[in-house]
C-alpha cells in the first residue's frame, strides 16, 4: 500500500511588527525569522501584518485580495498579498498586508504616536488585525488559501483567536504566543461593543479583566494552544509573581501551555560576516574582537584600555529590564576596573540617570540614548560582557547575540535567560538586587582576567546553536499535534 504524503501544513502568522521594517523589540526579530524557518522546514506559511507605512512600502507588486469597509472606523480597507522586495532580509514568505490608511497611514510608532502616548484608536487598529486574521483563517477573505492554523503573536493579534472561536463554521485551529505578558492591550469595557463579538465573551473567562477589556485575554481564553518563548517563562507565568494578574487563567490552561525558545537569525548575527563591524572574527581567531573593542571604546568616549572589561547593555529602558539595578551597582563595577557602555531608550528617568552617570564618569561610562540597529551590533561585538539584569524575561535575544559574538552574558537567572545561559557560557545571579548583580560582575571580571578560562567560555558560548531551525521543528510538532497528525 502506498501512503500519500500529507500536504504541507498551512499556517498564517499574524503580528504587528517585523524586522527590519517595524521593530520595537524582540517580537519583530521573531516575526522576521520564524516564518522563514518554518517555510524552510516544509510548511506553507503566510504572514498577516498591519499596513503601517514601512510595511506597505516594502511589499513588491501587491495583489488586491479583498476590498471592503467600513470597518472599525475605516471607510476603506484593502487586503493585499505580496512578497517583500529584494533587500528586505526580514523574510521571503508571502505576506497579506492590511491597507487601511485611516488606521495605519501615519508617522510614529506602531503602538504610540510621536508624543510617546498610545494611539487613541489602538482598539480599532488591532481589532482589525484580529478580525482579518480570523476571516483569512476561515477562508472568507482569500478562498484560494485556507490556513489550517492561525498563529497569533502577542496582544496585537490576540483577538484573531476570539473571532475564530466565535465563528461556528471555521475549521482552522489557533495558537497564541505570549512574547510579553506585561503588555496586555487593555481598553475600556464599554469599547467591547465596537468589536462585534458575542456578549458572552465579555466575562472573566473571556476578555474581561478587572472591569476592563483585555485583548491578551482573547488569546489566553480562546486559542486552542498557548505558547511562550521559553520553558521557564511558561512555568513562571502561572505564578502570581510573574502572571500579571492572569496567572489563574494560565494555570487553568497549563496543559495547553508550553515554552519554545526563540532562535537567532545567524545570517544577520554572525561576527565573521557582520557588515556593521569594523573587524571580523570567529571562534578560532578572536583577534578581530579586540579591534571591535577598541573601536567601541572610541565610539563611546571610553578610555582605550584593553585591560578594562567593557560591560554593555543594549536594551529598552523599562522596569522589566532591571537597569535600575545596574545603575545602583555602577560604582562597584567601576571600582572593579570595568567600563560601561549602554545603548538604550525608553523610560525618561532612566535615560536621564544614565546620561548623568556618563557625565560623572568620563572615559568610564559611555551612553547612547536612542535606537540604532547597526550600533547595537558594534556594541555587542566590542564588549566583553553583555548585561541583562531583567526582573522578568520571556526569552531575551541580546544574551544570545552576545554569546555568538563571544561577549559573555551576565544575566539574572529568570525566564529565558535561565534557559539559555549556564556557567560554561556566562554568569548568573538570582536576587533582583544591586549587591547580587555586583557580586556576579566581580566574579565575571575575575574570570575574564584568566585568559584560558575566558577563551574556553567564549568558545563554548560562540559554538552554542540557538538557530531557528530547532525552534521551527518544535513549532511544527505542535502544529501537527494540534491537527491530529503524526509527529
Ligand atoms: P525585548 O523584546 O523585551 O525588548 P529582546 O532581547 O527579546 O527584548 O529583544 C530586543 C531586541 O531589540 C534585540 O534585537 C536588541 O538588539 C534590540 N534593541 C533593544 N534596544 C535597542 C537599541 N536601543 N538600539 C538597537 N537595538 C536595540
Ligand atoms: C518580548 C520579550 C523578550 C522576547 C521577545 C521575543 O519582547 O520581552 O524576552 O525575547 O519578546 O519573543
Amino acid at each position: 500500500m502506498t501512503t500519500i504524503p500529507a500536504p504541507p501544513l498551512r499556517v498564517l502568522h499574524a503580528a504587528a511588527e517585523i524586522f527590519p521594517l517595524v521593530k520595537t523589540g524582540g517580537l519583530a526579530d521573531v516575526v522576521g525569522a520564524l516564518p522563514q524557518a518554518l517555510a524552510a522546514a516544509g510548511a506553507d506559511i503566510r504572514l498577516l501584518l498591519p499596513g503601517l507605512p514601512a510595511i506597505l512600502d516594502a511589499v513588491s507588486r501587491p495583489r488586491k485580495i479583498f476590498e471592503g469597509g467600513s470597518l472599525f472606523g475605516a471607510a476603506r480597507i484593502t487586503l493585499r498579498l505580496g512578497r517583500f522586495k529584494d533587500g528586505i532580509k526580514g523574510c521571503d514568505v508571502r505576506a497579506y498586508v492590511l491597507d487601511a490608511p485611516w488606521l495605519y497611514a501615519r508617522s510614529g510608532g506602531p503602538y504610540q504616536g510621536p508624543d510617546g502616548r498610545p494611539w487613541d484608536d489602538n482598539l480599532q487598529r488591532f481589532a482589525l488585525l484580529g478580525w482579518a486574521a480570523a476571516h483569512l483563517a476561515a477562508g472568507e477573505l482569500d478562498p484560494a488559501w485556507r490556513p489550517d492554523i492561525l498563529h497569533a503573536h502577542d496582544w496585537h493579534a490576540a483577538l484573531g483567536c476570539s473571532y475564530l472561536r466565535a465563528h461556528p463554521g471555521a475549521h482552522a485551529r489557533s495558537i497564541f504566543t505570549i512574547h510579553n505578558l506585561a503588555y496586555q492591550g487593555l481598553f475600556a469595557q464599554d469599547d467591547f461593543a465596537a468589536l462585534g463579538l458575542p456578549q458572552r465573551f465579555m466575562r472573566p473567562d473571556g476578555l474581561e479583566f478587572h472591569g476592563q477589556l483585555s485583548f491578551m485575554k482573547g488569546g489566553l481564553a480562546h486559542a486552542d494552544r498557548l505558547t511562550t518563548v521559553s520553558p521557564t517563562y511558561a512555568r513562571e507565568i502561572t505564578t502570581p509573581e510573574f502572571g500579571c494578574g492572569v496567572e489563574g487563567v494560565l494555570s487553568a490552561r497549563a496543559a495547553d501551555l508550553s515554552g519554545i525558545l526563540n532562535g537567532v537569525d545567524y545570517s544577520h548575527w554572525d561576527p565573521s560576516t557582520d557588515p556593521a563591524l569594523p573587524a571580523h572574527y570567529d571562534p578560532q581567531d578572536l583577534t578581530g574582537k579586540a579591534a571591535c573593542k577598541a573601536a567601541l571604546q572610541r565610539e563611546f568616549g571610553l578610555t582605550t584600555d584593553t585591560a578594562s572589561p567593557v560591560i554593555a547593555v543594549v536594551s529598552r529602558l523599562s522596569e522589566q529590564k532591571g537597569l535600575d539595578l545596574a545603575l545602583a551597582a555602577l560604582p562597584e563595577l567601576l571600582a572593579e576596573g570595568a567600563q560601561f557602555a549602554i545603548l538604550g531608550s525608553g523610560d525618561a528617568a532612566l535615560e536621564r540617570a544614565f546620561a548623568e552617570a556618563a557625565a560623572a564618569h568620563p572615559g568610564r561610562v559611555g551612553v547612547r540614548i536612542g535606537y540604532d540597529e547597526t550600533l547595537a551590533h558594534r556594541v555587542i561585538a566590542g564588549a566583553d560582557l553583555i548585561l541583562v539584569p531583567s526582573r522578568f524575561e520571556p526569552c531575551g535575544l541580546t544574551q544570545l547575540y552576545g554569546m555568538r559574538y563571544g561577549t559573555l552574558p551576565l544575566v539574572r537567572r529568570v525566564g529565558g535567560l535561565a534557559d539559555t545561559v549556564d556557567r560554561s557560557t556566562g554568569f548568573l545571579f538570582d536576587a533582583a538586587e544591586p549587591a547580587a548583580l555586583a557580586e556576579a560582575a566581580r566574579h565575571a571580571i575575575l574570570t575574564l582576567r584568566d585568559p584560558l578560562r575566558r577563551r574556553a567560555m567564549q568558545q563554548q558560548a560562540m559554538s552554542r546553536d540557538h538557530g531557528w531551525p530547532a525552534a521551527a521543528q518544535q513549532y511544527l510538532s505542535l502544529y501537527r499535534a494540534l491537527m491530529g497528525r503524526q509527529p
